[in-house]
């Protein structure tokens, strides 16, 4: 039977209206209704059964409104630093696990599920580390012990708390062709099979975390494809091997001034093709900026530039049924790492200095709207 194109077209601008609604709704009231208000991010989400994602720093959470955007947006948080190294043993045999619990507590009470970052990674390691290392007082020997100690004792504490942990974190080059990179501290010291290891240890520590490996520019945000490439060949050697790891994180740290990742679908897909569960950990999208603190985009159509690529990004994972969660790195453009990173560029999240939604906010809002439409609906633990 063929379908009335005009009742089509008529229901078509219905829906696009009922989506207006929604997102002129939702921004009157900033976005930050309460928790699981039907069209907030998160409830919008659920219908697809996806995880819509924050990075948070639990000390923020004192303030209510970033608090209340916090709990009714989102269905799975990430600590911003919390359970890095540096932070978690500062002092060499002295754990503190108060930021990370911190955000375990607020999980609990809002029915969000959290996301572990992160164990094996260059970078916010303790001096203690770093130094024993270069003056020679830890030997090699030594500092895989000491990973394979903090890997345990680390997932331990969040044992049952965490959904998916970023096991390892940035190891390969930003070169034509990638590869692991040779002069990374790990793998300089203890050789390239420290990954697997490191998946082995974090699996026997929590056998029902989903174990992740998570990276930026690997989803073809390099242009060439080539860091996505590598780590499609890595990944899939580890699985060959019978190695503990369940997904791929693509960070998606993206800039209005380099143009979209064109294969974010089809590279997600590919892994996902592998078996893998595939997940956004960090999107957001930076642009330049007239000043750090009030962060207004120098060009005009950065704006809505920015609003476009978030949602581009979203929906790459939206057609992915394996893509169990998207998540950014952070919401507040005052709390954003953009700023203090990268020069004269900021405006990089969902919600504005003052926390009022931006075009992007309701972009998403629409994405998952429609989304609930015909996006193939996720499935697996927490989706
Ligand atoms: C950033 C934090 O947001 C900052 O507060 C900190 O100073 C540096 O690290 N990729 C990652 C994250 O995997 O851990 C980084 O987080 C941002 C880039």
């Amino acid at each position: 039977m063929r379908r009335n194109p005009r009742r089509l077209a008529a229901t078509a601008i219905a829906a696009l209206a009922l989506i207006a609604a929604v997102s002129a709704r939702a921004i009157a009231d900033g976005g930050g209704s309460s928790q699981g208000s039907s069209d907030s991010l998160r409830s919008l989400a659920a219908q697809v059964g996806l995880r819509v994602g924050t990075a948070v720093i639990p000390y923020d959470l004192d303030h209510p409104d970033y608090a209340q955007i916090a709990a009714g947006q989102f269905s799975v948080v990430t600590p911003g630093n919390e359970m890095k190294w540096q932070v978690v043993e500062p002092t060499r045999g002295t754990y503190d696990w108060s930021g990370g619990d911190r955000l375990v507590q607020f999980a609990r009470a809002h029915g969000q599920l959290v996301r572990g970052h992160t164990l094996v990674w260059h970078n916010q390691l303790p001096d203690w580390l770093t130094q024993g290392v270069a003056n020679g007082t830890i030997s090699n020997a030594q500092l895989r012990n000491l990973l394979h100690k903090h890997i345990t004792d680390e997932v331990t504490h969040f044992r049952g708390e965490i959904w998916q942990w970023d096991v390892a974190n940035e190891f390969f080059t930003d070169s034509n062709p990638s590869g692991i990179n040779p002069t990374d501290f790990w793998i300089s010291h203890l050789g390239t099979g420290i990954l697997a290891d490191a998946f082995r240890w974090a699996h026997e520590a929590d056998p029902h975390a989903l174990l992740f490996y998570n990276d930026y520019n690997i989803a073809g945000e390099d242009g060439t494809n080539a860091k996505s490439d590598a780590v499609y060949a890595w990944v899939k050697q580890m699985l060959a091997q019978g190695v503990p790891i369940n997904g791929i994180g693509d960070q998606g740290h993206l800039d209005t001034q380099y143009g979209f990742p064109t294969q974010m679908q089809q590279d997600l897909q590919r892994f996902a093709d592998l078996g893998l569960k595939v997940a956004i950990t960090e999107a957001d999208v930076r642009t330049f900026v007239n000043d750090p603190t009030s962060q207004q985009p120098t060009d005009p159509l950065a704006a809505s530039a920015q609003a476009h690529y978030y949602d581009d990004m979203l929906k790459a994972c939206l057609a992915v049924r394996s893509c169990i969660s998207f998540s950014v790195w952070g919401f507040g453009d005052a709390d954003s790492w953009v700023p203090g990173t990268f020069a004269g560029e900021g405006y990089a999240g969902l919600y504005d200095v003052n926390l009022q939604p931006k075009p992007a906010y309701s972009d998403l809002q629409q994405d998952l709207e429609l989304a609930a439409h015909g996006a193939p609906h996720r499935s697996g633990s927490g989706a």
